[in-house]
């Protein structure tokens, strides 16, 4: 998270068997610069101590209401008042039952109904339980009450049932916290197209030619648009990266296929954001069956034939109002290759790279560019993080929004 971002977490653990994955919760989003200050239902105490979590939080662990107050405040008050997320994980049947119909005999749910930050819920429970059309009422409820209920994932449960109501890992949970705090009006209406990654151009039925693009940059930008608050799909060549949370993830392989892929949604979409590296060329002839080696022939000649442009030819059926930002990775000649670039494919800027300097370009976690606008006015950058640069033309594309 950026430094001047938002980072007070009230964390609600309620008595479920995966209380234990909370301390997991409290390490990642101490980490990720949130300070995070605990609450227990009496329950939550029989599977883990309040002593683990006070350490790992570093802060007082707050179990009983009327324990007499550290200062003089009304303490559930205060620390509602304090949070700028309340994240309940795990959130058992009785305290999301709890919570739907505003009971508040406990700290946890008293803190809940008093607090107006938003409210990330991670349910935990047994299939049957997480079935039963009540907690499916429950849900819903806190839904249109605007609470952020998240799914829970399929496997096998600590009861040994196998079916949905597992709660989804830390790092997941953690990312909709981030969410929360970092959403604003300014993209939560807004639909974004990404697409990141190499292109696989097929040779033969085992062998393709693909590039050097690790999808890294792709994944930062969908991350930060979604974690602004917008509604992110990426369209994504054949990559080593997790699926990124809340983020619906289109795989693909060929460029055509890329293509198909954003033609299909390009319409409806507010921002595209073209950071794929999609094969130039493709194998004019591809082979149905696997080319064999020759002994009597040193060569193998392959004819490539042009692929489409995927952001040219959006460019052509673009609607006003819709902002599109393109990527160009060069090896010379960088800023007036980039610009001709950015009038060929209609777009609003391009982020223009050069992959042979150090730090920068494909397979590493940093980048260097420059982003030359439509105006022709250039703006170079310094080396920085992925993750740091996303948010940097994020904060380009907001001020064009
Ligand atoms: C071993 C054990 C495991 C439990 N696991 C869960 C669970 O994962 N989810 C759940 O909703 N309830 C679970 N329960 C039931 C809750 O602990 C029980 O409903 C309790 O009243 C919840 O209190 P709380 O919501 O105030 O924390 C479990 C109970 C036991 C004994």
């Amino acid at each position: 998270m950026a430094p001047t971002d938002r980072r007070r977490m009230v964390l609600g653990i309620s008595g479920g068997i995966a209380a234990y994955k909370a301390c997991e919760l409290i390490r990642l989003a101490t980490k990720a610069g949130f300070e995070v200050r605990v609450i227990m239902t009496r329950a939550a105490t029989e599977f883990i101590t309040p002593l683990t979590l006070r350490t790992l939080s570093n802060n007082k662990v707050v179990t009983d209401m009327f324990e007499e107050p550290e200062r003089f405040e009304i303490e559930h008050v205060s620390l509602a008042q304090w949070a700028d997320v309340f994240v309940v994980a795990p959130a058992t049947a009785n305290v999301i039952g709890k919570m739907a119909s505003g009971i508040a005999d406990d700290m946890l749910t008293s803190t809940v109904l008093a607090c107006k930050s938003p409210k990330v819920i991670a349910p935990a429970m047994n299939t049957a339980m997480w079935e039963n059309p009540i907690t499916q009422r429950n849900i819903e409820t806190l839904r249109d009450f605007g609470f952020i209920v998240l799914r829970t994932d399929k496997g096998q449960l600590a009861c040994g049932d196998i079916g949905y109501g597992r709660m989804i890992p830390p790092e997941r949970i953690l990312q909709h916290a981030i969410r929360a705090v970092r959403r604003s009006d300014r993209w939560s209406d807004l639909r974004c197209l990404v697409t990141a990654g190499p292109t696989r151009e097929p040779l033969d039925p085992v062998r393709f030619i693909g590039n050097r693009s690790s999808g890294k940059m792709g994944y930062a930008m969908a991350v930060e648009l979604w974690q602004r608050g917008a509604e992110v799909t990426l369209v994504s060549g054949p990559v080593c990266l997790d699926p990124p949370e809340g983020i619906e993830v289109v795989p693909v392989s060929t460029t055509r296929e890329m293509l198909e892929a954003c033609a299909a949604r390009f319409s409806s979409v507010d921002v595209a954001v073209f950071s794929a590296a999609p094969g130039d060329f493709a194998p004019a002839d591809p082979s149905d069956s696997k080319i064999k080696k020759r002994p009597d022939a040193g060569r193998l000649v392959v004819e490539l034939e042009q692929n489409p442009d995927i952001a040219a030819a959006l460019g052509e059926v673009k609607r006003k109002g819709q902002i599109t930002v393109g990527f160009a990775a060069e090896t010379e000649r960088l800023v007036e290759n980039a610009s001709s670039k950015l009038a060929a494919k209609n777009l609003d800027m391009i982020v223009a790279n050069d992959v042979t300097a150090e730090g920068a370009g494909f397979e590493v976690d940093t980048n260097i560019a420059s982003i030359v606008y439509r105006s022709g006015q250039v703006e170079m950058l310094d080396r920085m993080a992925k993750s740091q640069l996303a948010a940097v033309i994020a904060d380009r594309i907001e001020s064009l929004l």
